[in-house]
């Protein structure tokens, strides 16, 4: 029945959350892997819990993904929050327009009636390129954002997809591939145990902004992301809410 299912979703939230050890869990019904509206369900989800933190000043750094951009779409559009700051939680041009974090907050503020900062520097820069540019007025603004960010919104990718997804260089394939990367944040790759083996150069939200932020939500569904799922929680902060699907939590719990 309609209860039983209802039951069985939040049963499966409850599990994910204790074997997990983050402050809470969503789940939204069956798999975005299978069924395309499951990722703009996540994104509704998403979206709700956004509009309940989004009060006073708030500093918002997002990033990029085709999850992130399903909430996007799923925020009410009437403006209602001018005093919202969303920042791009990354240059990144290796990606489709899209979904760049660049294209997501200003999306979240044309929905939301709030203002948004943009990064726009390509993915892989050099040593010395990544060196200069961190010298940049512009750029030592965004970092300075970063520095007070209230709320993080982030996805979680494969790493191995979003190595690819990059058009990463051959040296980068291999740092990722040879560290034993799982899984994909914030431009950081993590190992099944949860511990940075890469992080692409470019300007963007560190790690330990990440963690010191006051609220974190994580977005990542479909079982095909169990495995990256499991690797970024095992060090993720605690705070962390993440909303994902049936599909992922089902996939999630059996591997543990
Ligand atoms: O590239 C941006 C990003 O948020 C990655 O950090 C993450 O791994 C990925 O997108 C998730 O993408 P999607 O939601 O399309 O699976």
């Amino acid at each position: 029945s309609f209860m039983q299912k209802l039951t069985g979703i939040a049963d499966l939230a409850d599990k994910l959350k204790k074997q997990l050890k983050i402050s809470d869990v969503i789940v939204v019904p069956l798999d975005s892997d299978t069924a395309v509206t499951v990722k703009n369900q996540i994104g509704k989800e998403a979206a709700r819990l956004l509009e309940m933190n989004f009060t006073g000043e708030t500093k918002v750094a997002v990033t990029g993904g085709s999850t992130m951009a399903a909430i996007a779409k799923e925020l009410k559009g009437e403006k209602a929050y001018p005093s919202l700051q969303f920042i791009a939680a990354r240059g990144g041009l290796g990606e489709d327009v899209l979904h760049q974090a660049n294209t997501i907050a200003s999306a979240f503020a044309e929905k939301t009636g709030g203002s948004f900062k943009t990064l726009y520097l390509p993915d892989h820069l050099s040593e010395e390129a990544y060196a200069m540019m961190m010298k940049e007025p512009l750029i030592k603004e965004m970092m300075d954002l970063y520095e007070q960010t209230d709320l993080v919104v982030h996805g979680i990718g494969n790493a191995e997809e979003l190595a690819l997804r990059r058009q990463s260089t051959a040296e980068e394939v291999q740092m990722i591939t040879e560290g034993g990367a799982v899984s994909e944040a914030f431009g950081y790759y993590f190992d099944a145990e949860g511990n940075v083996v890469y992080r692409i150069r470019s300007a963007g939200i560190q790690l330990e902004q990440v963690q010191k932020a006051p609220n974190i939500i994580a977005v990542a569904g479909g079982h095909s992301k169990a495995k990256a799922i499991l690797s970024y929680f095992k060090n993720a902060p605690e705070r962390t809410v993440l909303v994902t699907d049936e599909g992922a939590a089902t996939e999630v719990l059996k591997l543990i």
